[in-house]
């Protein structure tokens, strides 16, 4: 019973953590369901601590105007190998699941979705599409075991959890908001002060702005890395979107990591670029939000010939070149760009001449080639990135390129040093600036930051900082 009481709490957080959609049904004013009407539908599904199948809560992926994916990890059996079974998602628009579909996962026609091979990740994939843009969803997971050709026992089904999809035109009063996690590196001890950071600050969306992991070398570990720090109900109401670091590219399971990572849709994606499995342009109110893969750091060569990332980031260019004349992004009031590794770097605009090619920041200046005249074309007014640990306001760079963007570096666990680990949080007003609350969750005795910057229908990137103490100090 005690079990169930706990989990009924947790199901209060993970609906709260959705509380900005004010479709809401009876929702109060502080966006919290009546207890009498969700208990029902909790209480129904089997939490994942009773599950023999489900490792934990589910985590959305990779979201969209009309579609939504949904991601769960099941537990390997009593040796350790992974379970097979068989997968689905019941979605609906009503609580009370009367007018539900359900998705099943499948791949030529057979539903056996996980297999009993150690080198394949044991994470069920499901795709909803043909959603409702700015919709509000319930969603459960079914999953059944399979013995051989049979499935076996009763489906079990999770909790309900919910989720809104992403659009331009989101309820009156909703938050549209963002927050960035950075080079974890599967640091589990940082990991312990995101998650409850991200779970205060309940933003729209979560970014892994990459290096997820350091090193992979088996769909147990990416799993782990992934989604060890999030599957504990966080991930079920706010979908991650994510972009590639390049740690995230080495070890030999890497190549791999799209079954755990889900990529994009195909629709999304587009025959032009289908190699393209993680790169996102979502619109989410007024606000656009772009990823885009800055890959290896050092050049291609390097890697003994099996990289081809500047291949990659020619491709990415002309599909960044579509997205930004795409209506819905065209008419954003702002538009954040997210990358791993920065564009450019302290101390140095380009690639200097005989500029080592293993330098840790060689491949930034191909793509700020490439993409730089792209970004101030379309007056975009912040990059997101990572990859250095060390957090950094680049506005001191703006005057050198005549940039209409600055660059913003979160920090991340030490390499070297002390932690300088940081949530970067972004919050669209009402007027069209973008604020953005940079929260030290490291070590390291930094300051918190504050930043605005104006529409990009102003003439200018106006910012203020407003050092304060830091919030989290461990
Ligand atoms: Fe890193
Ligand atoms: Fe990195």
């Amino acid at each position: 019973m005690e079990l169930k009481r706990r989990n009924f709490l947790a199901a209060g957080a993970a609906i709260a953590a959705s509380v900005p959609f004010a479709d809401a049904l009876a929702a109060g004013a502080d966006g919290h369901l009546p207890s009498e009407q969700w208990q029902t539908a909790w209480m129904d599904g089997t939490p994942f601590e009773k599950s023999t199948l489900s490792a934990g809560a589910p985590v959305l992926q990779a979201p969209g105007d009309t579609t939504m994916g949904i991601t769960w990890e099941i537990r390997p059996d009593a040796d350790g190998t992974p379970q097979t079974v068989i997968a689905a998602v019941e979605y609906a628009t009503r609580m009370d699941f009367s007018d539900a579909k359900t998705v099943t996962m499948s791949r030529d026609g057979k539903r056996l979705v996980t297999s009993s091979s150690r080198y394949r990740a044991r994470v069920c994939m499901v795709r909803l599409t043909g959603l409702e843009a700015n919709t509000a969803y319930y969603y459960r997971t079914i999953t059944q075991a399979v013995d051989g050709d049979s499935a076996v026992g009763a489906p079990e089904k999770s909790p309900v959890y919910r989720f809104t999809t992403f659009g331009p035109r989101p309820a009156p009063g909703s938050d549209v908001s963002f927050a960035v996690v950075n080079d974890p590196h599967a640091h589990f001890d940082t990991w312990k002060r995101i998650v409850p950071k991200i779970a205060e600050l309940k933003p729209s969306v979560v970014i892994y702005n990459g290096d997820l992991s350091s090193w992979t070398s088996s769909a147990d570990q990416m799993v782990r890395d992934i989604f060890a720090p999030i599957r504990n109900g966080e991930g079920a109401s706010i979908p991650i979107m994510y972009s590639p670091g390049n740690h995230d590219s080495r070890g030999g399971w890497s190549r791999n990591r799209h079954q755990v990572l889900m990529p994009r849709s195909g629709a999304e994606r587009g025959t032009r670029f289908e190699a393209l499995l993680h790169n996102y342009a979502v619109r989410l109110g007024d606000l656009a939000m772009i990823g885009l893969d800055t890959g290896e750091d050092k050049a291609d060569y390097i890697w003994g010939g099996e990289s081809d990332f500047d291949g990659q980031n020619r491709l990415q260019t002309e599909w960044l070149k579509e997205v930004l004349e795409r209506p819905d992004i065209k008419s954003a009031k702002q538009i954040v760009i997210f990358t791993h590794i920065p564009l450019w770097a302290p101390g140095s605009d380009d690639v200097q001449p005989g500029m080592e090619p293993h330098y840790y920041t060689y491949c930034q200046f191909l793509c700020k080639r490439y993409w730089e005249p792209l970004l101030n074309k379309a007056n975009v007014r912040l990059v997101v990135s990572a990859h250095t640990h060390y957090r950094e306001h680049g506005a001191k760079y703006l005057a050198q390129g005549a940039r209409t963007w600055h660059q913003l570096i979160g920090g991340g666990p030490c390499i070297g040093g002390s932690e300088d680990a940081t949530v970067i949080y972004g919050k669209m007003q009402p007027d069209g600036r973008l604020k953005v609350e940079v929260y030290s969750i490291g070590q390291r005795k930094n300051v918190d930051g504050g930043y605005a910057y104006d529409s990009r229908s102003g003439e200018t990137v106006a910012f203020d900082y407003e050092p304060r103490p830091a919030s989290v100090r461990t």
